[in-house]
């Protein structure tokens, strides 16, 4: 069987401006620099990764009606549309694909809202907190879903 190793690193609204952002949650990286992380991450896993960054919602959704045939796996960081967004929960319950949510911050320790998300039960996994190593646990896990 060909090896499923290609990822789609989906970033949205804000996560452009991250070197921008509160250090104390962001870490103070540059958001091209956050992409090089991953990318490099994915190398040493011997997955290809994708890039995709956009804060438009509209173009956001399109993406994940397109990565079927594209993908093999997502690594989905949605910011703040992971709190309330059922259009891209919609979207990623179409694209069906194995998918790992990741936040920089700790979520689950700041402002209730950020609490929820919406996307959580069609993720087989949640990393949030970890800053830029989060990805590469997600990644790592992703490899192991797609080796099964
Ligand atoms: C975030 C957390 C969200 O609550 C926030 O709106 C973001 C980034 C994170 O990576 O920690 O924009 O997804």
């Amino acid at each position: 069987m060909a090896m499923r190793n290609r990822i789609e690193v989906m970033h949205g609204v804000n996560l452009d401006q991250i070197g921008r952002r509160n250090p104390e949650h962001y870490g103070g990286l540059t958001f091209d620099r956050l992409e090089q992380r991953i990318g490099a991450y994915g190398r040493e896993l011997g997955l290809t990764t994708r890039f995709f960054q956009t804060n438009s919602e509209t173009e956001f959704v399109e993406h994940l009606h397109r990565l079927e045939e594209l993908a093999d796996g997502i690594v989905m960081n949605p910011g703040a549309w992971t709190h309330y967004s059922y259009a891209i929960r919609d979207a990623l319950e179409i694209a069906g694909l194995p998918t790992v949510e990741v936040h920089l911050s700790d979520v689950g320790a700041r402002e209730e809202f950020r609490r929820v998300s919406v996307i959580r039960d069609l993720c087989f996994a949640t990393v949030a907190g970890q800053g830029v190593d989060g990805y590469r646990d997600a990644l790592t896990r992703l490899k192991e879903k797609l080796q099964r």
